[in-house]
């Protein structure tokens, strides 16, 4: 089977493609053929060397991104019950999602909805759950506040966009104006080009604010939270300085980092199900094509997802 790895850490170009062979499975594993692979900043962060991912896998290179995938169940081992061969099923992973078949403990997927699109399935789960832990584990968002959501348009963003709005939020969305009739017809309330630092200046301070972007952006928002608001910044590379600005306006910040949850990302899919949440795939790429994914999700202006197909 083929899969994207690298050998050392570097640009896009050090993702190659290889030959290899799928693993024998255990008992609790089944064997999935790949449909699509979501394409997260993380992959391209942790191929360049950077932040928690690199640290990670440091010593244990040639290593294979893909943190989230979508696929159908070839094989299950012999103590395999929840899954069946010709499952559609979908979930996080811990690396390797940019390979054509995956060898996984067989309840680490979950089965697609049939109302669900492969595609869909695909790039829900790690922006997903992000957007979820960000506004109500961390962020504790209630109905009624306002929350100010940057990079909206992408990944994690537009999700969180939405899933905000069926919390009962009024949500304030940053974007370039090219997105912007795109974040309207998810739902956002207030739709800024973040470059703009007149309307920035004159909005209504926020409850919480989501910080999509961390650095120098994530600290330009705290000016638009109230005094006793609330910060959530994601990007963890830069969650430290984020955090101490923040608290030395008397804001409350945290950083955070997903944590999989299975009982979650059901309910993710259900509100797919249901068209109460929307996955926007902007970009389909092969597997050979994975270093044009990796350059394309670097722009940093991807709107919502992009998909590796196995
Ligand atoms: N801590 C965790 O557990 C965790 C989990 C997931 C993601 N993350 C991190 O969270 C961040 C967002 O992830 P993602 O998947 O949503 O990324 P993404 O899809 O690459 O985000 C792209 C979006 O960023 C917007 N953007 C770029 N610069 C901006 C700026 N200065 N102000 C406002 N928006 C800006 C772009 O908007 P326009 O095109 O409209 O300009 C684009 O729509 C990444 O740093 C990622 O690594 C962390």
């Amino acid at each position: 089977m083929k899969q994207l790895v690298i050998q050392a850490f570097g640009d896009a170009e050090q993702l190659v493609l290889t030959e290899s062979t799928s693993p024998a499975l255990a008992a609790n594993e089944m064997r999935v053929k790949m449909h699509y692979a979501g394409v997260n900043p993380v992959d391209a962060k942790t191929r360049a060397g950077l932040g928690w991912g690199a640290e990670a896998i440091k010593d244990s290179l040639p290593w294979s991104p893909g943190l989230e995938v979508m696929g159908t169940v070839l094989e299950v081992g012999s103590e395999v019950n929840i899954h069946h061969v010709g499952d559609r099923v979908f979930g996080l992973l811990a690396g390797a999602g940019y390979s054509e078949q995956l060898v996984v403990a067989a309840n680490t997927l979950l089965r697609v909805p049939k109302a669900v699109s492969d595609e869909m399935a695909a790039g829900l789960s790690l922006a997903g759950i992000t957007a979820w832990q960000g506004l109500t584990e961390h962020g504790l968002l209630k109905a009624g506040e306002r929350v100010l959501i940057s990079a909206a348009a992408g990944g994690v963003g537009h999700l969180a966009v939405q899933l905000a709005k069926d919390l009962g939020a009024t949500v304030v969305a940053l974007a370039s104006p090219v997105n912007h009739d795109f974040l309207h017809n998810l739902g956002a309330d207030e739709v800024l080009d973040y470059r703009d630092e007149q309307q920035l200046a004159a909005l209504a301070p926020v409850d919480l604010l989501l910080d999509l972007v961390g650095g120098a952006s994530g600290q330009a928002l705290l000016a638009q939270v109230k005094p006793e608001g609330r910060v959530v910044t994601v990007p963890t590379i830069t969650a430290k300085e984020v955090i101490a600005a923040a608290e030395s306006q008397g804001l409350s910040a945290t950083g955070m980092l997903k944590h999989n949850d299975n009982q979650q990302l059901a309910s993710l899919v259900t509100a797919v199900a249901e068209r109460r949440l929307r996955v926007e795939v902007s970009q389909i790429y092969s597997l050979a094509e994975g270093a044009d994914a990796h350059r394309q999700i670097e722009t940093g202006h991807t709107r919502g997802k992009i998909l590796l197909q196995g």
